[in-house]
Parts: C-alpha cells; sequence; structure tokens
C-alpha cells in the first residue's frame, strides 16, 4: 500500500474491504459482539468518544495485513454501544507527516466538534539508530463537524519539541480537559531506557495548537524502558493514570506477557509533586493491551482493550482466513476504596436469550460457542471450569489460573493470578474470545480460543463436598 498514490489509497482500501470481507465474514471463528476488522488487521482502540449522539469507536488498522501491516484508523459508530456501524477507514497514513503509520491517539469533544489527536509515524531510512533516531514521531490534530468527515490535519508537535533526553520513541497522545485547561500525555522512552509520560499543557486555554511541557510522569526507579498509550481520567474523583510499560520482568502471578498495561492512582499533583507507586493489570489473561477510556452521555465511564499482544510471538490461525485481533467488549469502570472493577456495560445483558443451569460435573452442550455464564460461589469452594477439553480456569488455593491442554506456542500455557475468596466468575464466550470478570470485575482475564468445534462444550467441576456450593446460570447469547 505504501507505494500506492495517496490519493487512491481511500478507493483502494474500500475496493480491497469490498472483494474479500464476505470470505472474512464466513469465518467460524468470527464473534457476534466483539469488534472486529472487516478485513485484515486490528490493534489498538483509539479515538473512543460520544458525539452528537453517537458512539465512535475507532481503531489501528492494516487492512491488507499480512501483505502489508501500514497503519491506518478504521471506524466503528453507532447510536447505542450494540449496533455499531462499519464506516471505513477514517485517517489515512497519506501525508508527509503520518507516511509510515497513522498510529494510536485519542478523542476530545469540545464546542460541537471531535477532536482526533494521534501519532504520524515516519521511519528514517538509512544508518539510523532504531531506539535513538530511527523514526519521527509527528503529534497530528484533525477535527470533525459530523464524526465523517475530517479537516485538513496538523502537526502539533514533533522531533524538535521533545526533551533532548528522550529516544525518539515518543507516541500515543491523549488530550483532556481539567479546571478550564487542556493537557496532553505523551508515552515517551528516555535515551536512559526509562518508560515515561510526557505532560503537556496548552499554551493558551482552548488552543490546540501550541502545547508546552509541565511535567514528566515516571516512577522513582525505572518500570520499564518505554511506556506507551498513556490514558489520564477521573473515577470516583480520582486521577487515574493508564499506561502499558513495556519491558519488566515476568513473576509467578504478574507481568506474564510479553508487555503489561495498567494502572496507577497518582498521590499528588501530577502537573507538580506526585508520586507512582501501586500499578495494577487491567487483566490477567493472554490477550489485553493498550486499552483507551472515555466518558459518554450516560456518565459512565468505559474502557475498551485490544484482545492481543504486540510482539507476543503467536501466529494467530486467523490470519489465513484474511482477519486478525478484535477489540474486548466495553467495560464500566467503577472504583471503591482505591481498587478499579472493570463490569461489561449493562446494554450486553439484552442479548441473553435462552437461560439454563450448568449441572456439576458433565458436559453441556454450548451451541454457537457464544454464552455468559455467571457462577455464584458463596461459599468460596474450589471449582474448575472446563470449555471443551481445551481450557481449564481453575480457582484453587488462593489463585485462579487459566490454563491451554494442548501447546498453542509462543508461551501460551498457563496464566496464573492472586485471588482469595473468589466470589463470583462470570465469562462472557464469543467463539473465538473468552472475558473472565471475577469477584464484580476487580479481577479480570481475556484470552483468545480458537476451538475446533464451534459449539463447544462446557464443564463446571466442584472440588468441594459441601452440597450446593455453587449456583450457575448460563444464558445463551
Ligand atoms: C501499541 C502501539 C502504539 C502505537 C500503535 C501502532 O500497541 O504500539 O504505541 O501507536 O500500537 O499500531
Amino acid at each position: 500500500m505504501s507505494s500506492v498514490p495517496k490519493k487512491d489509497m481511500k478507493e483502494m482500501i474500500t475496493q480491497y474491504e469490498q472483494q474479500n470481507s464476505r470470505r472474512v465474514s464466513e469465518d467460524p471463528w468470527r464473534c457476534g459482539f466483539h469488534l472486529m476488522p472487516v478485513v485484515g488487521w486490528l490493534n489498538d482502540p483509539n479515538g473512543l468518544c460520544h458525539f452528537k449522539g453517537e458512539y465512535h469507536i475507532f481503531f489501528q488498522y492494516a487492512p491488507m495485513f499480512p501483505s502489508d501491516s501500514l497503519k491506518a484508523w478504521g471506524h466503528y459508530s453507532g447510536k447505542d454501544l450494540l449496533h455499531l456501524q462499519y464506516e471505513g477507514a477514517a485517517i489515512l497514513p497519506d501525508t508527509a507527516y503520518d507516511q509510515d503509520g497513522a498510529y494510536s491517539g485519542t478523542a476530545l469533544v469540545e464546542d460541537g466538534k471531535m477532536y482526533l489527536f494521534y501519532t504520524g509515524n515516519v521511519k528514517r531510512d538509512g544508518d539510523y539508530d532504531y531506539i535513538l533516531s530511527g523514526r519521527e514521531s509527528n503529534t497530528m490534530l484533525i477535527s470533525s463537524e459530523d464524526g465523517i468527515n475530517f479537516s485538513e490535519k496538523k502537526c502539533i508537535l514533533d522531533n524538535g519539541d521533545y526533551p533532548p533526553d528522550y529516544s525518539c520513541h515518543i507516541r500515543d497522545p491523549k488530550v483532556w480537559r481539567e479546571n478550564g485547561r487542556h493537557y496532553l500525555a505523551l508515552g515517551g522512552r528516555t535515551k536512559k531506557d526509562k518508560g515515561t509520560v510526557l505532560l503537556y499543557q496548552s499554551v493558551k486555554p482552548g488552543d490546540f495548537e501550541y502545547w508546552e511541557l509541565v511535567n514528566e510522569i515516571t516512577t522513582e526507579d525505572t518500570f520499564g524502558y518505554m511506556w506507551e498509550c498513556p490514558d489520564f481520567f477521573r473515577l470516583n474523583g480520582k486521577m487515574v493514570l493508564s499506561v502499558c510499560p513495556q519491558g519488566l520482568e515476568a513473576e509467578e502471578t504478574r507481568f506474564q506477557n510479553v508487555y503489561q498495561s495498567g494502572w496507577f492512582l497518582p498521590e499528588g499533583d501530577i502537573g507538580g509533586e506526585y508520586r507512582l507507586e501501586t500499578f495494577t493489570e487491567w487483566d490477567m489473561g493472554f490477550d489485553f493491551y493498550a486499552p483507551q477510556t472515555f466518558v459518554d452521555d450516560k456518565g459512565r465511564t468505559i474502557l475498551i482493550g485490544w484482545a492481543g499482544v504486540p510482539d507476543a510471538g503467536f501466529e494467530e490461525p486467523t490470519v489465513e482466513r484474511g482477519w486478525v485481533h478484535l477489540l474486548t467488549v466495553p467495560r464500566e469502570l467503577t472504583e471503591r476504596n482505591g481498587k478499579i472493577y472493570q463490569w461489561p456495560v449493562a446494554e450486553l445483558d439484552q442479548m441473553r436469550g435462552e437461560k439454563r443451569n450448568v449441572p456439576e460435573g458433565v458436559w453441556t452442550a454450548n451451541p454457537g460457542g457464544r454464552f455468559d455464564w455467571i457462577i455464584q460461589n458463596s461459599k468460596r469452594a474450589d471449582f474448575e471450569v472446563w470449555i471443551s477439553e481445551e481450557l481449564k480456569i481453575a480457582y484453587s488455593g488462593g489463585h485462579v489460573t487459566m490454563e491451554f491442554t494442548g501447546d498453542m506456542g509462543a508461551g501460551r500455557t498457563v496464566r496464573k493470578a492472586e485471588c482469595h475468596n473468589l466470589n463470583q466468575m462470570r465469562i462472557l464466550a464469543d467463539s473465538s474470545i473468552l472475558e473472565v470478570y471475577i469477584n464484580g470485575g476487580e479481577l479480570v482475564m481475556t484470552t483468545r480460543i480458537f476451538p475446533k468445534d464451534m459449539d463447544y462444550k462446557v464443564m463446571l467441576v466442584v472440588n468441594c463436598l459441601v452440597p450446593d456450593t455453587i449456583n450457575n446460570s448460563l444464558w445463551y447469547l
């Protein structure tokens, strides 16, 4: 695609989508209520917002993957989160500022306009150092009156504007308004390989073109060499910083994927003196990264993540079927006593059809591979859930484990998280993805699964002699 004249790019993508989306849609591993690319590759959610009565969900999109991995933004929109329409490619890498990728970014809705901020990626060919000088990272701005047609692109920050002690890895703007001022956060990597967030403030209130650096947000000791996709937002009045650190050492019950994604509750003032202490991962499963939040018209703070991880070394089996990756369901966030809970937005309950109780210890059919299963465990008994003979989710000895029985390669065997007093587990299954919410969403584990048989059976095994310890309800979706 890079060699195609830029003006023809949109047309070429549309044509390619028309020619290939039918074949892709016939894949039994396609999902029913998760957002996927119509063809090709998807990664981070981008530009999430509620604008003029509609939800807008953009995403990193490489339609012609694997033959071309150049990133554009794809776009879904709709009046509610259950009925989202694909709107085509929205931001194309078609200028000198973003020729090697319209990378991730966010939306700001203000004065009847949607503003999108993103990273224009430009790779430098030749004898450049990959970390220090191999790319230009342009912070770009476009706006829209209707969410579909966009203004000319403007570059508002470029490599010359970033601090001199930084590598060329600076990206993924988040912009928000607080106390009448606008802030812009960028994820970064210093020349000393420390992950940080650069915090800018608009020079004049209401002006998005001029920004001054006000702070560098990071931990005291190095916590990963690079922080991608920063997001600042308030929950229950408290400031939250969500980031994706790269380069953390794996531990037995933490940091088990190649890159991490989680949150801090910064203490103090992020514009001045602050401290970042505890980092909590958003999701302890195999497939989660680069989440983004937004507030909708009902005042809900909603998070959507990419159900995938970059550089994980796992070749998704859907690639040969013409598509790869998807987004998680929208999760409403709430905060209680310093903990953040994630819960599928309530409107997803409307999908529930026939309800049944899964009897213990016997395989139960699961037509179509789509269900919402809530297991109540009032006496905190140890139990196991089996998804065919392929995946076991077990609560035992103060841990939850998610374990594949076969060898999928790339370290996709087991994920283990600490969990004491498991009183509830909800499994949302959609053909080739499972999202597991524990204790009201205090702990979440997401995984892709590629079952041989799409009507995969499920089984519940309770390891407790006391009768009636566990009740469950499973709805077909
Ligand atoms: C995170 C990320 C971002 C970047 C985008 C490119 O997955 O690497 O940092 O903007 O993906 O697709």
